[in-house]
């Protein structure tokens, strides 16, 4: 009869020491992981800036996305937009916590994405669920050129309680996804050129300059608003893949096409992911 020891018994470098030390995960733990998706080009499409304009923004998007298709295969993961703010300034006042704010957020940028695919349904495109975005998306991706989900993360009732409003939104979900896939790249749509010195349409418009180019460490000192959440930067010092997003102006027939091509079209934000495949190669632990 077998000892039960040792059936018990297997073997890995991890079992027998905290995960909590650095130095003792390191060797497991330090290696780029593998990309999952290296073709797949990941699109956020503002729910607030894109989706909340109607028509007048949303088909002609449309009608760039389609004739994207052909050249690339997309996921297309749309944020939420006015019916969230309302959702939030209405929850606050019942003294709603986050975490029950999160999903109900999160919901809009589903509808929003909802409403996307039904216009892309002739090409073949659908909504797909988190959970399809987790387990099936390379056999959807392999059957149709594009797919839609939403951006916002499932953090849900796990949302950090640090702020009343959620912290990890549409760009921040869709980064973490772009990364986690190890996507080809993570573009941005918005109704402006970029990220400015300043809301170019707030009060200090006029002043506002485009970054053309710009940096997550950069922008992590940033005072002012920002096109973006603010989590956003923190994923992205930590990023894995993603070297580089490009924020561009969906209103712009174009622009979008011009950065799946590889163009600087917006404003390019440098992650830590470059840093550290630099790093590494400098010999750096
Ligand atoms: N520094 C900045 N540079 C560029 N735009 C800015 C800046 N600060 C604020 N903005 C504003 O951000 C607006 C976009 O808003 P926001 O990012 O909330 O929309 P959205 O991306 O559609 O929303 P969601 O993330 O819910 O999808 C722009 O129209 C612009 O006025
Ligand atoms: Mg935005």
């Amino acid at each position: 009869m077998a000892d039960t020891t040792e059936i018990k018994h297997v073997a890995s470098p991890l079992a027998r020491q905290t995960l909590l030390d650095r130095d003792l995960t390191r060797p497991v733990a330090d290696r780029r992981p593998i990309r999952l998706l290296p073709w797949v080009q990941v699109v956020k499409i503002g729910g607030r800036s894109i989706m909340d304009r109607g028509h007048e923004a949303i088909l002609p998007l449309v009608e760039e996305l389609r004739t994207l298709l052909p050249e690339h295969r997309l996921l297309i993961l749309t944020g939420a937009g006015i019916r969230a703010r309302h959702l939030y300034s209405v929850g606050l006042d019942l003294g709603l916590p986050v975490g029950s704010l999160a999903p109900l957020a999160a919901s809009e940028a589903g509808q929003n994405g909802h409403m996307l695919a039904y216009l892309l349904a002739p090409d073949g495109v659908s909504y797909i669920e988190h959970p399809t975005i987790a387990s099936q998306l390379a056999i959807h991706l392999t059957a149709a050129r594009a797919v839609v989900g939403s951006a916002f993360p499932p953090y849900h009732h796990h949302e950090f309680p640090t702020s009343r409003l959620p912290l990890h939104r549409a760009d921040t979900g869709a980064f973490l996804l772009a990364d986690a896939l190890g996507a080809a790249g993570l573009t941005i749509v918005e109704d402006v050129d970029g990220v400015y010195t300043a809301d170019p349409n707030g009060p200090d418009g006029k002043q506002a300059q485009l970054l053309r180019e710009t940096s997550a460490a950069e922008l992590a000192g940033f005072q002012g608003t920002l096109p973006f959440d603010g989590a956003l930067l923190e994923v992205m010092a930590n990023a894995r893949h993603l070297a580089r997003v490009q924020v561009v102006n969906g209103l712009i027939r174009g622009r979008l096409t011009a950065a799946l091509r590889g163009q600087h079209v917006g404003t390019i934000i440098h992650t830590g992911a470059a840093r550290e495949a630099g790093a590494r190669e400098a010999g750096a632990p």
